[in-house]
């Protein structure tokens, strides 16, 4: 049988989750909402990543709103390879979330729209302590995912075989993860999920901030 990791999966279906997400954006108004107030908030300040960018529409949106320092990553390289394509003006490459590629005080925000769902409790603190230590000082943090318990698996996706998790988390458990890799919880907002546009999780949004 196939062995197959969430990146060699990711890859596999990238074509077909760009061609699915790349719009979703059109259909979630607190999220535009919340990344306007990211991108005025870092503006002018540096690079913002949108890290687990996947096909990159996030990235795609910050640039849209004036952010145009703004670079994607993602350990898919399938995915790195159609967010190049969808938007030739952004820089985005492959790289780990666990190990980032990039120095101690690199980027003025992160971005993370559901790409820490992939990592269970000890894997998501080091995805924090990366984030922070690659944050200049007073870089922000905006951090999305899925609230819940559990875990919900794939093996088939879009016809093809995968092997993905996605874990659910419990907003209280995030936050006090992101405090003790350093960060300052600015703001924790909470929505139910909107019908018939995404997969009927309620959705969190985590603003953090790297004070030192
Ligand atoms: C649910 S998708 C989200 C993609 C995109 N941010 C979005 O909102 O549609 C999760 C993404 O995280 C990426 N990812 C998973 N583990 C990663 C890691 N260790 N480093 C970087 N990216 C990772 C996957 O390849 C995938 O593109």
């Amino acid at each position: 049988m196939e062995t197959l990791s969430a990146t060699e999966s990711y890859s596999r279906v990238a074509g077909e989750y760009a061609a699915e997400f790349y719009h979703e954006l059109d259909g979630k108004i607190l999220d535009r909402t919340l990344l306007k107030r990211f991108a005025e908030s870092v503006m002018g300040r540096g690079i913002a990543c949108d890290l687990g960018c996947g096909p990159g529409e996030i990235a795609h949106y910050l640039y849209e709103q004036g952010l145009t320092s703004v670079i994607g990553m993602d350990l898919a390289e399938g995915m790195i390879e159609q967010a190049s394509r969808l938007d030739a003006r952004i820089p985005f490459s492959v790289g780990d979330m666990l190990c980032l590629p990039v120095q101690n005080d690199a980027w003025v925000g992160i971005a993370a729209f559901y790409s820490i769902v992939h990592f269970q409790e000890e894997q998501a603190r080091k995805a924090f302590a990366e984030m922070y230590r690659v944050l200049q000082p007073d870089g922000l943090a905006l951090i999305t995912f899925h609230i819940g318990e559990g875990s919900v698996r794939r093996d088939e996706w879009y016809g093809q075989p995968v092997d993905i998790t996605w874990y659910l988390f419990d907003v209280d458990d995030v936050g006090a993860w992101m405090q003790a890799a350093g960060f300052e919880m600015e703001d924790v907002i909470i929505r139910h999920p909107y019908p018939g546009v995404e997969h009927p999780s309620r959705r969190a949004y985590l603003f953090a901030r790297k004070k030192v």
